[in-house]
Order: C-alpha cells, then structure tokens, then sequence
C-alpha cells in the first residue's frame, strides 16, 4: 500500500526530478535576466540560465518519453501519456521563481533558503501540471501520492544534491 503510493509518487515525479539535476551539469552561458538587476539586487542571478533551462526542460522530456515507451500501455495507467513537457518546464519555472524570491530576500546566487530549496520544483511541476494537464494530474496526483510526494522530494532532493556536491558538480551541498 505505502510501496504503491510511493511508486506512484516516484514515478509520477521523474520527469520534474530530472531536469534539475540535468541544469547543474549543463549550466553556463548567459543568465537569463542578462545581468540586470531590480531593487538593488540581481533580477534571478547567474544561476538561472538559457542553456540549464533548456537542457532541463529537453532531459526530463525526453526521460518521459522512455518512461512512456518502457511501459505496457494495458498494464499500468499511469505510466503512459506524461504530460511531459509541463511537468520538466513547470519544475524548473519553480526553480526559477525560487530564485527570484532568493534574490528579493537579499540571498545571494547559491545561498540556501531551506524549504523553498527542497520543493521549489514540485511546486512549479504540480501546478503546471494541474493547470495544463488536469485530467492526468488529478487522476495521479490523489491526495495520498501528494502527501508522499511533499515529504519524499525534499529527502531525495537533499541526497542527490549532497552527492552532486560531493562529486564536485554542485558548488553547494543544497
Ligand atoms: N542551473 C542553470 N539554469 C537553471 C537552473 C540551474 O544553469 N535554470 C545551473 C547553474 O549552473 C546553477 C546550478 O545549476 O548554479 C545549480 O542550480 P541551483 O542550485 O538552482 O542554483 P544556484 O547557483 O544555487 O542559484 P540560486 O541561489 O539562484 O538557487
Ligand atoms: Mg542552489
């Protein structure tokens, strides 16, 4: 019962998990905010950029995309058909928006804001995924898988990072 719920949650979740850590590896180039700053401080800042979006956005769907093909379409009825696109996009708009109440907060780039870190992206992803793709997100998302996907991504989300940071990928271990 509680391994379905967070099979569910795990595999539901792949395509928003995967674009973040697919934008640390790929990240550089030009900021999206191009330098500019508002109130003092930088717009987003110089790790939010074109390039970590996009290949983000491209690795979680083209993960969705495997995932779809991997799976029997009779068997399991939420495997096939992601709404790929809005759950990678959303997620990594949600690490955007982090970034941007991070820098409104006077946080500079890679400063932590504990919470917001770990579910920025979730957010981003469950919204997108609710507004563009209703019909999918609430037949996946029960209020179970939710409650299993808000306490299972801030432990990946630390564990990833804390390897990424080890492995020396990610500047900061958050
Ligand atoms: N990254 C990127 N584009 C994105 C998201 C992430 O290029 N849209 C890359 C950047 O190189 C960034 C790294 O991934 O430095 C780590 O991402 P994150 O922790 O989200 O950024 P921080 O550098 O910590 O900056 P912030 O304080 O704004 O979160
Ligand atoms: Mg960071």
């Amino acid at each position: 019962m509680v391994g379905s719920l967070v099979a569910t949650a795990f595999w539901a979740m792949l395509p928003a998990y995967v674009p973040n850590n697919a934008a640390v590896l790929a990240g550089g180039g030009r900021p999206i905010d191009g330098g500019r700053e508002w109130r003092g401080a930088r717009v987003l800042g110089d790790g939010k950029t074109w390039r970590g979006t996009a290949v983000g956005t491209a690795a979680g769907v083209a993960l969705a995309l495997v995932l779809n093909a991997a799976v029997d379409p009779a068997g399991a009825a939420i495997g096939v058909d992601f709404p790929a696109f809005d759950l990678a996009f959303g997620a990594m708009c949600g690490d955007i928006g982090a970034s941007f109440l991070k820098r409104r907060s006077g946080r500079e780039r890679g400063a932590a804001f504990p919470g917001l870190d770990q579910l920025d992206f979730v957010i981003g992803a469950l919204v997108a995924v609710f507004l563009v793709a209703p019909g999918w997100a609430t037949a996946v998302f029960t209020l179970p898988v939710l409650a299993v996907v808000l306490v299972m991504t801030p432990v990946l989300h630390v564990g990833t990072n804390v390897i990424a940071y080890a492995i020396g990928v990610k500047n900061e271990p958050w």
